[in-house]
């Protein structure tokens, strides 16, 4: 019994016994962990996870080697981002390069997180050119476009459908920045996606663009067809109105003859005479002609006759003809 006495007095000794302090700088630093290069259009980012430590801010530094060369350093040493931009004109063909990395504490650093063999070529996504602009005439669509690359192994291809439907065509690959879709049907919508490819031993062919789509114009018989339609429909119309015009005229004569001409009302003073017949209404009218006589208009003409000579030869031959009707 004392043995195990003893025996719980010394793990209770063992338990309130102070651990053993932390080691104040660790010797080691974990490496930085998902070393990935992302590379669009030559464009070419190495990307890694943050190494987390409780105390002090990491640096990192890339280095980069090609078969021919040592590991060398590219602007990226000592840096506290976790992504290093070593886009550069010669990382280009023919390149092949490794990068590494390692994460710094002060002193300590970690050991290097080697990628795999980049070529930049084979490795790099190439991005789908883009749609400057579209032709479209009534049996076809035809797509400009700028590729984003420069380089002078590019392909292209489009892939297209009816929008209505599901069924895909695709073009061929072609080294023009112009593609024809032909055959199509007019007034109708189509939708495409264009791709690039880098052409090479292995060709890299890149992902589509985002879906676009496009009518087709009308053809010159269609709008003829038209034009001829709302021509006929014009004539027929106009003739229906006419028919109906005359039948209704026909039929409603006489409200309509009632609504245009206001019954003939006698005037005043042929009433009068009719009333009283000895009135002297047949003078009066006399009179009134003479009156209105157009002769005024004939003074007119022999104070014009003076100024101008070819006006009084028009003037007189107007003259001349008013007197003819006069006798
Ligand atoms: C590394 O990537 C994997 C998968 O994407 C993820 O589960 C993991 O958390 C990442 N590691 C770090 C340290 O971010
Ligand atoms: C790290 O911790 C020590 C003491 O534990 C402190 O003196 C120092 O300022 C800390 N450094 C940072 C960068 O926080
Ligand atoms: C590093 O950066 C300096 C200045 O920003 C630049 O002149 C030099 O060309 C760069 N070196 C590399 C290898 O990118
Ligand atoms: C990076 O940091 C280390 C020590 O932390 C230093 O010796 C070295 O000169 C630094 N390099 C550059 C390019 O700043
Ligand atoms: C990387 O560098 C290139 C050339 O210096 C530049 O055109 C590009 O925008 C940079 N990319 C990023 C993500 O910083
Ligand atoms: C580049 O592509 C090759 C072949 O597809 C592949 O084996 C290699 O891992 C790629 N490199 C990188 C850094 O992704």
């Amino acid at each position: 019994m004392p043995r195990l006495g003893a025996a719980l007095l010394l793990c209770l000794l063992v338990l309130s016994l102070p651990e053993p302090p932390a080691a104040e700088s660790p010797l080691q630093l974990p490496a930085p962990q998902n070393v990935t290069i992302y590379s669009y259009n030559y464009q070419n980012l190495l990307r890694w996870a943050p190494v987390k430590v409780d105390n002090g801010s990491v640096l990192y530094t890339v280095q980069y080697s090609t078969i021919a060369y040592d590991w060398e350093e590219i602007n990226c040493t000592n840096i506290t981002k976790t992504e290093c931009n070593f886009t550069h004109p010669e990382i280009k063909s023919f390149w092949t390069i490794t990068l590494r990395v390692r994460a710094e504490l002060g002193q300590v650093k970690s050991d290097w997180v080697e990628t795999n063999k980049f070529f930049a070529d084979q490795n790099t996504t190439i991005g789908p050119p883009v749609i400057v602009n579209v032709d479209s005439t009534p049996d076809s669509l035809f797509l400009n476009f700028s590729p984003n690359v420069k380089e002078d192994n590019l392909q292209y291809l489009v892939r297209y459908w009816e929008k209505s439907t599901n069924e895909r065509h695709e073009t061929e690959w072609t080294k023009n920045t112009r593609i024809g879709l032909l055959n199509l049907k007019q007034l109708t919508v189509y939708c495409f996606q264009i791709r690039a490819k880098l052409r090479l031993l292995n060709d890299n062919i890149g992902p589509f663009s985002k879906t676009d789509c496009h009518k087709t114009a009308t053809s010159d018989a269609t709008r003829a067809g038209f034009v001829a339609i709302i021509f006929v429909g014009a004539t027929v119309t106009v003739v229906i109105l006419a028919i109906v015009c005359f039948l209704f005229i026909q039929k409603f004569h006489q409200v309509i003859k009632y609504w245009f001409q206001p019954p003939f009302q006698i005037p005043l003073h042929i009433e009068e005479y009719l009333k009283d017949p000895e009135m002297p209404v047949l003078e009066e009218l006399q009179n009134n002609c003479a009156e209105e006589d157009p002769w005024d208009s004939l003074s007119v003409v022999s104070n014009a006759e003076g100024s101008q000579a070819l006006l009084n030869t028009n003037v007189q031959s107007d003259s001349r003809s008013i007197e003819s009707e006069k006798t």
